[in-house]
């Protein structure tokens, strides 16, 4: 497919978030789409109510085109900076176990970041236009994405495939993603302006924003197919970190056996995918993605309720007031 240049670029972005080397259909379609100021490159573009970046949207196209998914296949799902990594790691680590239960010093974390065990679609595999062939992936397949509901590929959709969601309480994910994307800014444009990201997260206009519309999207959808799509908090998995890694090999078809737990096996999961664990490895903190973002940039506190640190008592109010007034009557709470 051909590639026209829009807009100006910044070439030391990551290479996602560039704005490039787009496909025709990309290209024409943006001319036609409402744009609001980026967070971390100039521009995000609204598609189907969701704010994307333009090389993401790009990946978002290419991946609804292509993408064939397997019943086999598991696909975690979550909104930008909600512990992705962390249950990457987790989900890999799980599904992955009896490879390197009798050699655990041989084991894939150690090496690798999660973000390549557990690729992003949009983001890594069908970025910049490219199909990848997966045909030659173990089963079961993991992949990512930050993809809304509403854009999943339709032959997910059409498979029996796991979807496992995760999200955050708003307050720390609008002040993790806060942190992310001025880290991946280019040094000359400096910080987000607080107060004005701040007002334009309040309007949904945030990376895969609006944020709420997310969560409720499958929150939905995890009421009416819970055997296909589980609904996950960071909070509660960072609160009771058992129960919930015992839930998710149950809903994956992969429960403990009573020897694994004999053998402390989930004990042993959660110690190797620990915040202090994966974030002192030397590969976490000097390695990249190739697409150019410095590994530790997804580890920075892992804590609940750091927003208390940065948001005024104004902006907490105003976004438990937004949380309640677009959540009410739907049951889901932080
Ligand atoms: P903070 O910025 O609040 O520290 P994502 O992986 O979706 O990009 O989310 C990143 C957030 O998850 C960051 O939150 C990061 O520190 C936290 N995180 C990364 N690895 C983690 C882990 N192993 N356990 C708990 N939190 C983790």
């Amino acid at each position: 497919m051909p590639t026209e240049n829009v807009g100006t670029s910044t070439d030391d972005l990551p290479k996602y978030l560039q704005e490039h080397c787009l496909t025709q259909e990309c290209h024409q379609l943006l001319s036609s789409l409402p744009s609001e100021t980026g967070w971390v490159a100039d521009h995000l573009y609204q598609y189907q109510g969701f704010w994307h970046h333009v090389r993401q949207l790009q990946g978002v196209l290419t991946c609804r085109n292509h993408l064939q998914a397997q019943d086999s296949d598991i696909l975690l799902v979550s909104t930008p900076k909600a512990g992705t990594t962390w249950l990457k790691a987790i989900i890999f680590a799980l599904v992955n176990r009896l490879r390197y239960v009798d050699d655990p010093q041989q084991h894939p974390l150690l090496t690798n970041n999660p973000h390549e065990l557990v690729p992003f679609l949009e983001l890594q595999l069908y970025v910049d236009n490219q199909v990848p062939d997966l045909t030659n992936l173990a089963t079961p397949r993991l992949f990512a994405t930050h993809l809304p509901f509403v854009l999943l590929p339709t032959s997910v959709k059409d498979s029996t495939c796991k979807v496992v969601y995760l999200c955050r309480n708003p307050k720390d994910t609008f002040v993790s993603l806060w942190h992310f994307a001025n880290k991946l800014r280019p040094a000359e444009k400096g910080k987000n302006c607080l107060e004005e990201i701040f007002d334009r997260f309040c309007r949904g206009v945030s990376i895969c924003g609006p944020f709420w519309d997310h969560v409720l999207g499958y929150w939905k959808a995890s009421l009416e197919f819970p055997e296909r799509v589980m609904f996950l908090k960071y909070e509660d998995m960072k609160e009771e970190p058992e129960v919930h890694v015992r839930r998710l090999a149950e809903f994956l078809g992969c429960p403990f056996s009573a020897e694994e737990e004999r053998k402390g096996l989930v004990d042993s999961i959660l110690k190797l995918c620990s915040f202090d664990n994966l974030s002192n490895l030397e590969v976490n903190r000097s390695g990249k993605m190739s697409s150019g973002e410095a590994y530790n940039v997804f580890f920075r506190r892992g804590e609940i309720g750091d927003s208390e640190n940065l948001l005024t008592s104004e902006m907490i109010e105003r976004l438990d007031q937004i949380t309640e007034q677009k959540w009410h009557g739907f049951g889901l709470k932080f």
